[in-house]
């Protein structure tokens, strides 16, 4: 008798046809025949996709691939020029540990990734998601991958009704019990495509492998599922930012305190994000002047409303913090940007 459910081996098909063209991905076929990525390439890659999507982190990957194209040319790189690179991918947090991490790896264990999950996962900046799938793509280990998409299909093939966060050791459960002993790799991110295109928040379930699988399909709620919690409201926070135009043409910039919000990033001065009035001190004697439009930028944990003043001022002046630099606004997270968009 035949094994009700769904199978690996289903899935995988389906990938050897549909895998997706990725910068750092070596395509089933060639995995089949023994080509191995490139750890490197595959740690960075994960550490890009956590909490952004594949299509803004090809362009990523590609320009710190080319510019540091190993492990050894990342970690001997100044922080400031990582953290530039970074700009635009947002948490931040994640720029800084992976320069941290490039450093033990190079430094400490001669450039060597550990291949299994509890080695990884003592790197800086890697977690038990991100240590999983490099033990599995890069080493081939039968580790388990579990991020939103995985989610999202598991929550479908099972029909699981439980909101999430709460069924999210349930979903990981399922998880477990598919991942097979061969091809580990191949299958979560398998089940990372298919949740990134047939089984996305609108799911073509006739495109679906697993079609004949799916509980929720055959109950007809694929897509309901996931459930989510309801999200409690992002409160709104404010903040005043200046923008210093020196008569040679450079701005007044700062780079930010290495813990908290975009802490290393490069930035304008400006007041403390806060609930309610924001308190702003100029960063030296000019004629401020408030720009009519208001910068909006929504962050994980909030919303921010940023008034921005605008000065010029000569080449003799002293402000009482910041340096005066060449506009780089590539070099800066989003929300300077949208300020520079306004004012520079
Ligand atoms: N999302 C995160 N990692 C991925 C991968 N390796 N393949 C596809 N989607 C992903």
């Amino acid at each position: 008798m035949c094994e009700q459910g769904p199978k690996s081996a289903d899935i995988l098909a389906w990938y050897d046809r549909n895998a997706r063209d990725l910068p750092w991905r070596i395509p089933p076929h060639h995995g089949q025949a023994g080509v191995r990525p490139d750890p490197y390439h595959i740690w960075l890659s994960e550490v890009m996709l956590q909490q952004t999507t594949v299509a803004a982190v090809e362009r990523y990957f590609r320009l710190f691939t080319s510019r540091w194209p190993d492990i050894h040319a990342l970690a001997d790189a100044p922080e400031a020029e990582v953290m530039g690179a970074w700009a635009g991918l947002g948490y931040y947090a994640r720029a800084r540990n992976l320069l941290k991490c490039a450093r033990v790896v190079s430094r400490d264990l001669g450039g060597v990734f550990p291949r299994d999950v509890a080695g990884l996962q003592a790197l800086p900046g890697i977690g038990p998601y991100t240590a999983g799938a490099i033990a599995a793509i890069a080493f081939d280990r039968p580790a388990v991958v579990v991020d939103a998409n995985v989610e999202r299909v598991m929550a479908r093939v099972y029909a699981v009704e439980t909101p999430l966060p709460e069924c999210k050791t349930t979903l990981r459960r399922y998880a477990e019990g598919l991942t097979p002993a061969n091809r580990a790799g191949d299958y979560g991110q398998a089940v990372m495509d298919l949740g990134a295109t047939v089984c996305g928040q609108k799911p073509d379930c006739p495109q679906c492998p697993w079609r004949r699988d799916c509980r929720a399909a055959a109950a007809g709620i694929a897509a309901d599922l996931p459930r989510n919690a309801p999200k409690p409201p992002k409160p709104e926070r404010n903040g005043i930012v200046y923008l210093l135009h020196r008569s040679d043409g450079k701005v007044l910039v700062e780079t930010r305190p290495a813990k908290g919000l975009l802490g290393g990033m490069l930035g304008f001065p400006g007041s403390d994000w806060v609930e309610g009035q924001a308190v702003g001190t100029p960063p030296v004697a000019a004629d401020w002047q408030l720009l009519p439009q208001t910068v909006r930028h929504t962050f994980t944990h909030f919303h921010l409303t940023l008034q921005v003043y605008q000065a010029q001022i000569g080449i003799g002046a002293n402000p009482a913090v910041g340096r005066f630099e060449a506009p780089a606004p590539q070099d800066m997270p989003t929300v300077m940007r949208k300020v520079w968009a306004l004012g520079g």
